[in-house]
């Protein structure tokens, strides 16, 4: 009977879904915004970088405000500001500071994408990305996530720690691999020895004891007596 299960299996489910929507309550009431895993990512000037960030809403949203700022230690800006109509339709910019900016999100399947092109990159570029998200609906200052921009000449400092990690650990790895193999010999041959000097002990026993025997001897005497 497989429709048994599965409705035991959506029943769980949805008791399931209940119990952690009752959890998260409190939580996804308002807007959760992130920009992923990395809190650093490095550009190198001259190259385009994709600065993410995404928003999630459970009850939906209309007429959504968000904005992207700028920041380092002597200036603090917007760069790119608009709205999002509703979970159909894609964000719409309004205002950008800056030509080489570009929004490259869109609204689809849940994610709501509202990530920036930075193309060209320089090193005054170096700083602090914030995306805010407003849902109207809501009081309080907008969601934010940040992500810091490096940029540099060269990704090498960043490869050259990778590769260093990468070396050190299969250097550890080849050198535990002799070590081991280098006790592993030295064991046989403490072991070879040990079983050496037991043969070389039980085989010079035996031939003591043929000598104390004195079996030569004894066959020589066991020569049948000469007939005269
Ligand atoms: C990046 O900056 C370095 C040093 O200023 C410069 O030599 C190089 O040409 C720049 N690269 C690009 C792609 O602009
Ligand atoms: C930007 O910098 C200003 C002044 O340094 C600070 O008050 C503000 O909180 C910063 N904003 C962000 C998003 O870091
Ligand atoms: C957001 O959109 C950009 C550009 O299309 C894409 O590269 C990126 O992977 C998207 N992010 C997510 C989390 O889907
Ligand atoms: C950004 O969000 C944090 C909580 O995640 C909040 O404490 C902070 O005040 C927000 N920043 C701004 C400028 O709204």
């Amino acid at each position: 009977m497989p429709g048994s299960g599965d409705r035991g299996a959506a029943w769980a489910r949805w008791l399931g879904t209940g119990l952690l929507g009752l959890f998260l309550l409190p939580v996804s009431l308002s807007l959760e915004v992130s920009v992923g895993k990395a809190t650093t990512i490095y550009a190198v000037n001259g190259t385009e970088i994709l600065l993410p960030c995404t928003f999630s809403s459970c009850f939906g949203f209309y007429d959504l405000h968000f904005w992207w700022t700028y920041n380092n230690s002597d200036t603090s800006r917007t760069i790119l500001d608009g709205i999002v109509k509703n979970e159909k339709s894609d964000p719409k910019v309004k205002f950008k500071d800056d030509e080489r900016i570009s929004l490259e999100g869109s609204i689809k399947e849940k994610v709501n994408n509202i990530s920036i092109l930075l193309r060209n990159v320089d090193f005054s570029d170096t700083g602090k990305y914030t995306c805010f998200v407003k849902n109207p609906k809501e009081n309080h200052a907008g969601h934010n996530a940040t992500i810091f921009l490096q940029v540099v000449d060269k990704l090498e400092e960043v490869d050259n720690t990778v590769t260093l990690i990468i070396l050190a650990v299969v250097g550890g790895v080849i050198g535990l691999l002799i070590f081991i193999m280098l006790v592993k010999k030295f064991i046989a041959f403490v072991l070879k020895k040990t079983q050496e000097k037991k043969k070389e002990c039980l085989v010079s026993s035996s031939g003591n004891d043929n000598t104390e025997n004195g079996l030569p001897g004894s066959k020589a005497e066991e020569k049948p007596p000469t007939k005269v």
